[in-house]
């Protein structure tokens, strides 16, 4: 046993070799793409710190959705920044919202294309927290209804999936009785049950333009150095209803993303955050890194790790590159 007769190096002599027992491969149909839809109208506006990235208007979608579906990718998630802001978060419950509209919006020009919806209060609030406030505290319970609220008006606008990415507990038992009171029980709820408070998550706030006013969100995002706490959140998650869970951030969070794989039998999906998305625009773009070469590296470990869907900023290169 061992060397010299056990050589590891003999299945790795030639890529057709290499490609034989390669473990994990990385598909387009794995890979979920993030839009931000703005108010207005003929708005495409670059996201400085998201290379490649830009917030549309809704007449601005039609061109993208097609690339997006011709690309072969299966899905998008639509984030809105709407017109105005206001305490309750108005914006983001109003059947005429923007990312109500953009959802009619797509559906009328591609008709192959999961339009997946975020459903949090944080764009919509001028306050930029993700829940509403009660004397200086976010209100969980006053929130659960909001939500609900939301996640309604985007099934009830054509969305196929929503997500909730608060981390309000009880959203994803709120949010799945009202689909099925309004006859909505087809819709599944993609969980971000286990959402971090994390640094990497900057450069969405500019994006999305939904950094909190005052405090931060660590009283309802989970601490980064909890992992139990996480099977915990995924656990209570299943028990409310939810038909995927994700873990976010990925990369700093493949051991989270891992137990989750082994601990529960639904999909699991990972979110490859702003920040990690724009640390390698970043180093690419100063020429000290392989950008492509370390963004499948990246989304293979995050497949690796257990992940069986990943949102990613990435997914129309990376759509490209496998095609
Ligand atoms: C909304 C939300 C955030 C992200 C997804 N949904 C921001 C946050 O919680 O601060 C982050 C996505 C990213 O960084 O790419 N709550």
């Amino acid at each position: 046993m061992g060397f010299p007769r056990d050589r590891p190096r003999r299945l790795r002599r030639t890529e057709p070799l290499r490609r034989l027992i390669r473990e994990t491969q990385i598909e387009v149909a794995d890979l979920i793409y993030p839009l931000f839809i703005t108010h207005g109208r003929r708005t495409r506006e670059a996201i400085t710190s998201m290379p490649g990235c830009c917030r549309l208007s809704i007449d601005e979608l039609g061109g993208e959705v097609r690339e997006i579906r011709d690309l072969g990718l299966p899905a998008v998630l639509l984030f809105g920044i709407p017109e105005r802001k206001d305490e309750v978060g108005s914006g983001a419950y109003d059947p005429r919202g923007v990312v109500q509209e953009a959802i009619r919006a797509i559906k009328a020009e591609v008709k192959d294309l999961l339009v997946i919806t975020d459903v949090c209060l944080c764009e919509y609030t001028s306050h930029g927290h993700c829940g509403v406030i009660q004397e200086g505290e976010i209100d969980n319970d006053a929130s659960l209804g909001l939500l609900a609220q939301m996640a309604l008006t985007h099934a009830q606008a054509g969305a196929d999936m929503v997500a909730p990415s608060d981390m309000m507990d009880g959203r994803v038992g709120a949010i799945r009785r009202v689909l099925d009171e309004h006859h909505l029980s087809q819709i599944p709820i993609m969980s971000y049950a286990a959402k971090y408070a994390s640094g990497f998550y900057g450069p969405f706030r500019e994006a999305a333009d939904s950094a909190p006013q005052f405090g931060d969100r660590r009283s309802y995002q989970m601490d980064p150095s909890n992992g139990r706490e996480a099977l915990r959140e995924v656990r209570m998650d299943i028990e409310e209803g939810a038909d995927i869970v994700m873990v976010k951030p990925a990369l700093a969070y493949l051991d989270i993303i891992w137990q989750v794989r082994q601990s529960f039998d639904l999909p699991v999906a990972a979110y490859n955050v702003s920040g990690e998305y724009s640390m390698v625009k970043a180093a690419a773009g100063n020429g000290w890194i392989d950008g492509s070469r370390v963004m499948l590296e990246i989304l293979t470990a995050i497949k690796r790790a257990g992940a069986d869907l990943i949102l990613t900023y990435f997914a129309k290169e990376a759509a490209e590159l496998l095609s």
